[in-house]
């Protein structure tokens, strides 16, 4: 969604926010702007449709727009099309006060009909003019009087930067559920969306809470609280990435970089939790009593992180035996959750900001449910309003389609699974050292898998051009299907579904015709039977099979299918490590053969921060 940055210092500030949003641009966008101050020249308004490089040539990479103080922002689509007009920032009729937003107002509508009733003539569509207009309808001399105005009138969600051409010295920023965070260097302050837009310059860093309003200023960072303006006192953390993370270190993507480094992100998350061969979960304050207490767990989560929900329920129903619900987070808000104070809700997600389940999560503490969320950025929303977070060590993701989270996000499952079990003592002495030693091992086997790359590029190069593919599995290999096939089509652009293998014949596989291709998942070596019964389905009908399995089942499972990318053999909980790489690599060839925008597919956001 939107990227917002924001720079006051000593340097001229153009260049710093270009290079701020060009680090934002992950986050998904159509259009980008500049607002810009200087003594010579006031306030400067530069906005462009399309790419960032459309708005660094106008502004010759920031070296035609002065000031040492400005703003910037890459707009995603909501309120008006894409185009130069509807690109942040916006500013009021006078061109005194210039704002940037992330998020939607959704009373605008209202708001713009009273202001134009009193003659303020709008020039945009969006929602996010409302705020610049009525800032300069309520500013008579004191901007954060307007500004606490403005807020107390505006509905929605927003994260917005502010910058007054009368107190060019400050910038001001507010939140309310979209993320902000504040960098605060010797002589410089920076706000943004995100921590890498200024990771550059700064790690140390402020995060905004709902309701509080920033005053940047070369000397420092203020937080008030809304509405009374009482100052606040934020403590200061300090940001552990590595800019380098954030970069593509000699890769033509992120999202191959990301894939590759999944040996890595998973030994980080894994391996300083398990000590003397037990896992230990310092972070976590849930005791023995309290899991024997609770009746169920729910899962909620969006996307890929759904996915990760859904094999996990595999895990945890099998190690614990208690009932696990896996929930949209989009659906969970609406569907008056069974949520008691013997629930606990495994909430899930990469950014730690994704609207849906952030309110989801909101709703489920009100009923009396307890959170514990499996979270990458440190300090985001999701992990600061959990009762207990495992953070996962993924470093920066950038590329829009998950990976390493996604890989990291499963690690975490594995412990909590082996700690909860062995609290709940479900779990034998035996089994438990077996999972320990194979977790431990699960980096080398996923080393493997990646380096046979070159074999999994060979098949996305025969199959590139299909324009309908299908995932089959059964038990834990269709929830790798699920994420194979969301995969496929947010980077490729191909229409593609997963499907629990048995479900075919109850209407899909009416689909199904000769040269349709079906990626069939056979390691649940248990079910290896049933699965190559439902292969020889669809071969019967035409299908393309390409097969995935483990080594050992590898020469008979070529019998059946066209081709065959094998797997090393783990315990069969650990897996969706292993299958999901090959998965990933398909869905990226494939995109890289058609030609797509991989790190920035169309109509995505990284982080979706509204509803
Ligand atoms: O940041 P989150 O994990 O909460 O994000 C959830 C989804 O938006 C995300 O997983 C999305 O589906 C990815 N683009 C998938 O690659």
């Amino acid at each position: 969604m939107c990227g917002i940055v924001g720079f006051i210092g000593a340097e001229e500030a153009a260049p710093i926010l270009l290079d701020g949003l060009a680090r934002l641009e992950y986050r998904g966008y159509d259009s980008a702007g500049l607002a810009v101050y200087s003594p010579e020249d006031g306030l400067k308004v530069v906005k462009a449709k399309g790419r960032l490089r459309v708005l660094s040539d106008i502004v010759e990479g920031g070296k035609s727009i002065r000031g040492a103080v400005g703003l910037g922002h890459t707009r995603w689509a909501t309120h008006g099309e894409p185009s130069d007009v509807n690109a942040h920032p916006h500013v009021g009729m006078s061109g005194r006060v210039a704002v940037v937003h992330n998020g939607i107002i959704e009373n605008f509508a209202q708001i713009k009909e009273f202001l134009e009733s009193k003659g303020v003539r709008f020039v945009s569509q969006t929602d996010t003019e409302v705020v610049a207009q009525l800032l300069e309808y309520y500013y008579r001399g004191d901007i954060m009087e307007a500004v606490t105005k403005v807020l107390h009138r505006i509905e929605g969600a927003y994260a917005l930067g502010i910058l007054c051409a009368d107190c060019p010295d400050q910038l001001i920023a507010a939140r309310k559920d979209s993320p902000l965070i504040l960098g605060c260097g010797d002589g410089f302050s920076f706000l943004a969306s995100d921590v890498t837009a200024f990771l550059k310059y700064t790690r140390e860093v402020c995060y905004l809470e709902d309701g509080e309003i920033a005053v940047l200023t070369r000397e420092g960072i203020q937080v008030y609280s809304h509405p009374y303006l009482q100052p606040v006192e934020k403590e200061r953390h300090h940001v552990d990435w590595e800019v380098s993370a954030a970069e593509k270190g000699g890769y033509e993507h992120f999202m191959a970089k990301e894939i590759m480094e999944q040996p890595k992100a998973f030994r980080d998350t894994v391996f300083p939790r398990i000590q003397n061969g037990r896992v230990a979960l310092e972070e976590l304050r849930l005791s023995a009593s309290y899991l024997r207490e609770i009746d169920k767990i729910y899962i909620i989560a969006c996307g890929s992180s759904y996915h990760v929900g859904m094999v996990a329920k595999y895990i945890l129903e099998k190690l614990l035996r208690k009932p696990v619900e896996v929930t949209l987070a989009s659906e969970f808000r609406y569907c008056d959750p069974l949520v008691t104070h013997r629930t606990l809700c495994l909430v899930i997600s990469q950014s730690g900001e994704t609207i849906d389940t952030l309110a989801a999560l909101r709703e489920a503490k009100r009923l009396g449910g307890r959170i514990l969320s499996i979270v990458n950025v440190v300090g985001s929303s999701i992990a600061r309003e959990s009762d207990d977070v495992l953070y996962t060590w993924a470093g920066p993701e950038i590329a829009v389609a998950t990976t390493k989270a996604y890989s990291t996000q499963l690690a975490v499952i594995y412990l909590i699974a082996l700690r909860f079990a062995e609290l709940l003592d479900t779990i034998g002495a035996v089994e438990y050292a077996a999972l320990v030693e194979e977790l431990l091992t699960l980096p080398s086997k996923m080393e493997r898998v990646l380096e046979n790359r070159e074999a999994i590029q060979y098949y996305a190069s025969i199959y590139f051009n299909h324009e309908s593919i299908f995932f089959i599995g059964r038990n834990i290999d269709y929830a790798i299907g699920l994420e194979g096939s969301l995969k496929l089509k947010e980077i490729s652009y191909i229409h593609s579904e997963a499907y629990a293998a048995g479900e075919l014949k109850h209407g899909t596989i009416s689909l199904i015709q000769p040269g349709t291709l079906v990626v069939a998942l056979a390691s649940c070596v248990p079910l290896f039977d049933k699965l190559v019964s439902n292969v020889v389905e669809v071969k019967s009908r035409g299908a393309d099979v390409l097969g995935l399995t483990v080594e050992s089942r590898g020469e008979i499972f070529q019998k059946t299918v066209d081709h065959v990318i094998t797997v090393p053999d783990t315990h069969p909980m650990l897996l969706p490590s292993l299958d999901v790489i090959p998965m990933q690599l398909f869905a990226y060839y494939v995109a890289l053969m058609r030609g797509c925008d991989i790190d920035k597919p169309r109509n995505l956001a990284k982080s979706v921060t509204v509803e």
